[in-house]
C-alpha cells in the first residue's frame, strides 16, 4: 500500500481540470414577466399526448421501468426505419455522450471537436481521462479539412454537432461524408444531431445513413429540443451493433425513467405537433435574423432553433452590456464566453410575444448604446 498523507479524498487531476457545464440562466430578479430564451427549449411545449402519457405513468411510480426501453426503441425504429437492437436510449443525449467517452476514450487518447463545438465534448473527454483536441472553424462553421488535420494515432472519437450549438451552422451531408471518408477506421465519428428536426435544408442529413452502413459512425438524437421533453431527460443513439453493445455494458441499468419512455413514445406519434414546431421555427428564425440585423447586430445564419448574435466590442454596447440590459427587461439570453465567444449572445426562438418583445428591447439597447 502506498503512503498517502492527504487529509481528505482527492479527485483525479483529470476530473479537476474540467470546467463544469454552466446551464443557461433562468431568472431575472425583480422582473415581472420573464422570457427564458437561453436554453434552446421549444416555445410550443411538448405534444399534449406526451403530457397525458406522463400523467398516466404516475400510477406506476413504485415499479422499475423497462431498463432496455424496448417499446421506445421499437417506436423510434418504426418512425425512422431503424433496427431497434442498434438503438440505445439515455438520460438525455448528454448521458449517451458520457457513455461514448467512457467506452472509447482513456488516458493517452484524444477526443476531437470543433472550436465552438458543444461544451459537453471536452467535459466527457476529460472525465474519461483523455485529452480534448480542438480543430479551428471557418466563419463559425466546422471545417472538415481542419478536423482531418488534427486526427492522429491517438484520436479515438470525433464529436461533431450538426447543426452546432451555439453557432447554429451546419455541415452538408456531402461534407459529413467527406469527413467520414477521411477518418481512419479506428476513429468513432459521433454525429450529434440534437437539432436535426429543425433543419429544412435539402443538403442536410442527420446521419442515419453512415450510422447504418459503417462500423464507426454513431448518431445521437434528443427529445429535449423540438419534442419539448427537456425536463424528462431523454435521448437516443443509433449506430453499429458493436458500438451500441459497448455503451449498453456501462450504462446505468435503468438510465431512462418510465415517464420519459411513455412520453417519448407518445411524442413520436404526434407528427402534427412536430410539423407545427418546424413551421413556427422557420417563420421566426428568418424574421428574427432580419430584424436583428437591421439593428446593427450581426447574426450568424442558423438552421437550428437559436441564433448567435455578435455585438459590437465597444464599451456599453458589447455582449455583456446587452445581456444585462435585456435581462433587466425580462429577456434572458445565453452568454457564450465559455465557447470562446465573449462578444456574442445566443438567442433561442421563442413565442411570437417573446420574439417581438426581444426585438423592441434590443432596438432600445442599440439605440441607447449608439446615442
Ligand atoms: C448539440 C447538443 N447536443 C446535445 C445536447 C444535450 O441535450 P440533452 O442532454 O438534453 O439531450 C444539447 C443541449 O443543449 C446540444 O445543444
Amino acid at each position: 500500500m502506498s503512503a498517502n498523507n492527504s487529509p481528505r479524498p482527492v479527485a483525479k487531476a483529470s476530473v479537476m481540470a474540467i470546467e463544469a457545464y454552466v446551464p443557461g440562466k433562468s431568472a431575472a430578479p425583480g422582473v415581472a414577466k420573464v422570457f427564458k430564451l437561453s436554453s434552446n427549449e421549444t416555445p410550443l411545449g411538448p405534444s399534449p399526448a406526451a403530457i397525458a402519457a406522463f400523467r398516466a405513468n404516475a400510477e406506476h411510480l413504485a415499479v422499475y421501468p423497462d431498463g432496455a426501453a424496448t417499446r421506445l426503441r421499437e417506436a423510434i425504429g418504426k418512425r425512422y426505419g431503424l433496427d431497434p437492437s442498434r438503438i440505445i436510449c439515455g438520460n438525455g443525449s448528454d448521458d449517451l455522450l458520457g457513455l461514448i467517452a467512457h467506452a472509447f476514450l482513456g488516458a493517452g487518447d484524444e477526443g476531437l471537436y470543433t472550436q465552438h463545438g458543444f461544451l459537453e465534448y471536452p467535459i466527457v473527454t476529460r472525465a474519461a481521462g483523455a485529452t480534448p483536441v480542438v480543430a479551428p472553424e471557418k466563419d463559425y462553421q466546422a471545417d472538415v479539412d481542419a478536423l482531418l488535420a488534427k486526427v492522429s494515432e491517438k484520436t479515438k472519437v470525433v464529436f461533431l454537432a450538426n447543426p452546432n450549438n451555439p453557432t447554429g451552422t451546419y455541415l452538408s451531408f456531402a461534407e459529413v461524408k467527406r469527413l467520414h471518408a477521411g477518418l481512419p477506421a479506428h476513429v468513432l465519428l459521433v454525429i450529434d444531431a440534437a437539432y436535426a428536426e429543425y433543419v429544412t435544408r435539402n443538403d442536410y442529413a442527420a446521419g442515419i445513413e453512415p450510422a447504418a452502413d459503417s462500423e464507426n459512425v454513431l448518431m445521437t438524437r434528443t427529445f429535449s429540443k423540438i419534442y419539448g421533453l427537456a425536463n424528462l431527460r431523454l435521448g437516443w443513439a443509433y449506430g453499429p451493433a458493436h458500438v451500441v453493445d459497448a455503451m449498453n455494458r456501462i450504462r446505468g441499468p435503468f438510465n431512462v425513467n418510465g415517464a420519459a419512455i411513455e412520453a417519448g413514445i407518445a411524442a413520436l406519434a404526434d407528427q402534427a405537433h412536430l410539423d407545427k414546431a418546424v413551421a413556427h421555427n422557420e417563420r421566426w428564425l428568418s424574421w428574427l435574423t432580419k430584424e436583428i440585423e437591421k439593428l446593427g447586430v450581426k447574426v450568424t445564419p442558423s438552421v437550428g432553433n437559436f441564433l448567435l448574435l455578435h455585438f459590437p466590442k465597444g464599451e456599453g454596447r458589447d455582449a455583456k452590456a446587452a445581456d444585462a440590459f435585456l435581462t433587466s427587461r425580462g429577456y434572458i439570453l445565453r452568454a457564450v464566453g465559455g465557447y470562446g465567444l465573449p462578444h456574442c449572445l445566443r438567442l433561442t426562438i421563442g413565442t411570437e410575444e417573446a420574439n417581438r418583445g426581444l426585438v423592441v428591447a434590443l432596438s432600445e439597447f442599440m439605440g441607447k448604446a449608439g446615442g
